[in-house]
């Protein structure tokens, strides 16, 4: 079985198009395993707990907990609408989550991995983590970016970090898959060798945040907000967790997981937290999870941020281009790991072009002329000719390219070959010109050809497509008629006949109608 992660969202503000874009990739990415023929679990959430929920919740004047089950609800209703099918939900307030938590902060208590001491410093608020000098900019101060600093002075628990470090430096090394792409573990491996070996602060007094997990051995503390959020990898994985306590068994579920983050959370908190906390509770190396860390969508070169006023909202886009036209533009508009400029434009132009021109006309037309000329009944029959030939040996590279890309995770690419297949079609049919061919009574064995390579096509691209656009491909399925098992059909037993003489297909109806937006959206 394989464990796919995506990181939980902190609520202390609504999704925009980047959390968004997390979620749709480990969709996609799920949907393909179980396409592949392979067990999949889809683990994604919320993290709840902070100091920015905390003052988010203060300045309403409400609890903490109101405060972000209210966020949250704004994201499971987003994920719903997307299409984004996950296994399990961790949420960091959940019982069994505190649990967990609790009982690895009193192993490492136990095992001498703890210590506290006091410590002057600067905080920043924001970020909620102490400030070093390696933080100030070139002019010496401690840039926007880090929100309000304040300067305190507090004791607290700290984690033997620096006792790990060469174990962790020693694994990225020897294991080249332990980070995706490979120049992100080249920057992990460049942090490990400026680390200044400090250790990591894992706790907060009650004083200043009450908002989160007590320490089970010194109740005047609650636990940094990353070593609680970061447990939910293993605490929803169903790691010691208790025989009625409703979670997959964890021996089953982890010994081949991903986690999908964004490239600002891999250095320090997932590559080097992370491992290390596994690590020193006795995760051996073959235990490590792999990181596939994901590039962002900026808005002109720029952060998203919401002091600039250019958050892009997914749901907004949901309405007008449907789950399937957002999902498909994330997809496609970036490339693993890469950053990406979501640009309105873009995503009608994508909309536009690939998906109601060259897919929706080639689906409509196909079926439009299998009805006209054959009724909708389908004869593969004997004829032949070099174009037909061209059309299957296009297919079959396109399901070896295909499988190669999102075997690698990349899903743009995945799609960029699929589109290759789409534009062959549509470009058989200009060259067979079915219209011209079904006046002469002569060709009627090429028309049939021509047709049945035609419904085939789309009959196939329905299925490769389907991770990225289900209600599409489930669309597209319902008016060629496919059988439950056609439409469940394995990537591996995909080869060129799926539909038999004698099959036929139903009434077409646009997949993508062409949307008139530009004036409305434009400038
Ligand atoms: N709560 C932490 C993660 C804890 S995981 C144990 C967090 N939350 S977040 O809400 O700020 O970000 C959630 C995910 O969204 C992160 O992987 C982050 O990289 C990703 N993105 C946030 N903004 C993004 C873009 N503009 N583009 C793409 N992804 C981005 O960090």
């Amino acid at each position: 079985m394989k464990l796919i992660t995506t990181a939980i969202d902190y609520t202390n503000g609504a999704p925009h198009i980047g959390h968004a874009y997390e979620k749709v990739l480990a969709d996609v990415l799920t949907r393909y395993e179980r396409f592949a023929g392979r067990e999949v679990y889809f683990l994604t959430g919320v993290d709840q707990h902070g100091q920015k929920v905390q003052q988010n919740a203060e300045k309403e004047g409400v609890h903490p907990a109101t405060y972000s089950n209210r966020v949250t609800k704004g994201f499971i209703k987003l994920w719903d609408k997307l299409d984004v099918k996950y296994d399990g939900w961790a949420s960091t307030t959940d019982q069994r989550h505190i649990t967990c938590v609790q009982a690895i902060l009193q192993k490492l208590y136990d095992d001498g991995q703890l210590y506290k001491e006091s410590h002057k410093g600067f905080y920043s608020i924001r970020q909620e983590q102490f400030l070093t000098d390696r933080d100030r900019n070139d002019e010496g101060e401690f840039g926007p970016e880090w929100g309000e600093v304040e300067e305190v002075e507090e004791e607290n628990w700290y984690f033997k970090l620096s006792d790990h470090i060469e174990w962790l430096r020693n694994h990225v090394e020897t294991h080249p898959d332990f980070v995706f792409p490979q120049f992100r573990r080249q920057e992990l491996l460049n942090a490990l060798e400026r680390s200044d070996k400090g250790d990591l602060c894992i706790s907060r007094p009650k004083s200043r945040l009450r908002w989160g997990i007590e320490l089970p051995f010194d109740t005047d503390f609650v636990t940094y907000v990353w070593f609680d959020a970061l447990t939910n990898y293993i605490s929803f994985a169903g790691y010691q967790a208790a025989e009625n306590a409703d979670l997959p068994v964890f021996e089953k579920l982890w010994s081949n997981t991903t986690h999908i983050i964004g490239k600002d959370i891999l250095v320090p908190p997932h590559g080097i937290y992370w491992p290390i906390m596994l690590h020193a509770i006795g995760f051996s190396d073959d235990d490590m999870p792999r990181l596939l860390v994901h590039g962002w969508w900026n808005i002109r070169g720029e952060k998203m941020s919401k002091s600039l006023g250019n958050v892009v909202d997914p749901d907004q886009l949901a309405d007008t281009f449907g789950a399937d036209g957002l999902r498909y533009y994330l997809m496609r508009d970036i490339s693993t790991g890469g950053d990406s400029d979501f640009s309105p434009e873009r995503i009608i132009m994508r909309f536009n072009s690939d998906l109601a021109n060259d897919f929706g006309n080639l689906a409509n037309r196909t079926l439009n002329m299998t009805k006209r000329y054959r009724g909708g009944v389908l004869n593969c029959g004997d004829y032949d000719d070099e174009l037909c030939l061209d059309v299957r040996q296009v297919a079959e590279q396109t399901r070896k390219d295909y499988t190669d890309a999102m075997n690698g995770d990349l899903p743009h690419l995945a799609l960029e070959h699929v589109w290759k297949l789409i534009v062959r079609a549509n470009k058989f049919v200009e060259q067979t010109a079915p219209f011209t061919l079904a006046k002469e009574e002569s060709e009627s064995a090429k028309l049939d050809a021509v047709l049945y390579h035609l419904v085939e096509v789309i009959a196939e691209v329905s299925l490769l497509i389907a991770p990225v656009m289900p209600q599409a491909a489930a669309n597209l399925q319902d008016q060629l008629r496919l059988t439950p098992e056609q439409r469940t059909t394995l990537l591996s037993d995909m080869a060129w006949g799926l539909l038999p003489t004698g099959h036929e297909t139903g009434k077409p109806k646009p997949l993508f109608p062409r949307l008139q937006l530009e004036e409305e959206t434009e400038g």
